[in-house]
């Protein structure tokens, strides 16, 4: 387990990275992934938890947990910390932060989560993730609350 301080300098790395480009610019989308889970590899969950996950996703973790209680996500994923109980229509979202694709189609960046959520059949018109009419801004929050589950 690495130290708070040490995750917070990665965190800041990486979100210079997103904001300034540069060379990673040219690394391809998956490998920004693999960079993405590799620098919260090993940092404990904690207090800045949240926040650091926001930033990554520009939203607010705690609105984007009523929001994924408010549009029924339940309904269909087990989220961990929004009730709603155990259901199996869709992948369960433990761990999602981690995972390297989004519905296995697209590299899990921020940007292609919150336009997952914002509109699933516009991404991938196979899905049986339907459109629920999330706006991008509260599609933000929720993909700041998914970053956040490891
Ligand atoms: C009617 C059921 C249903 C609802 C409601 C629903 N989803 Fe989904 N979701 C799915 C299915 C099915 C998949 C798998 C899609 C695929 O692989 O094409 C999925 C996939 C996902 C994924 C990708 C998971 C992974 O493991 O790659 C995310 C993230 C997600 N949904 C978030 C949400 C959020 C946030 C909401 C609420 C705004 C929501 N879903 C509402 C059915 C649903």
């Amino acid at each position: 387990m690495r130290s708070g301080a040490e995750c917070r300098l990665e965190r800041e790395a990486l979100d210079r990275e997103r904001v300034g480009g540069g060379i990673l610019r040219l690394a391809t989308a998956g490998a920004r992934v693999l960079l993405v889970a590799a620098a919260f590899a090993g940092c404990a969950p904690g207090r800045g938890d949240a926040a650091q996950a926001g930033a990554l996703a520009q939203g607010n973790a705690d609105r984007g947990a009523r929001l994924i209680r408010s549009y029924g996500c339940t309904a269909c994923h087990t989220v961990p910390g929004v009730s709603g109980g155990e259901t199996t229509v869709g992948p369960p979202l433990a761990g999602i932060a981690g995972r390297a694709y989004i519905a296995g189609v697209l590299p899990n960046t921020p940007d292609n989560m919150v336009d997952w959520i914002h509109n699933p059949p516009a991404q991938d018109s196979k899905t049986a993730m339907p459109y629920l009419g999330v706006s991008k801004a509260e599609a933000r929050d929720i993909a700041a609350y998914l970053y956040t589950l490891h």
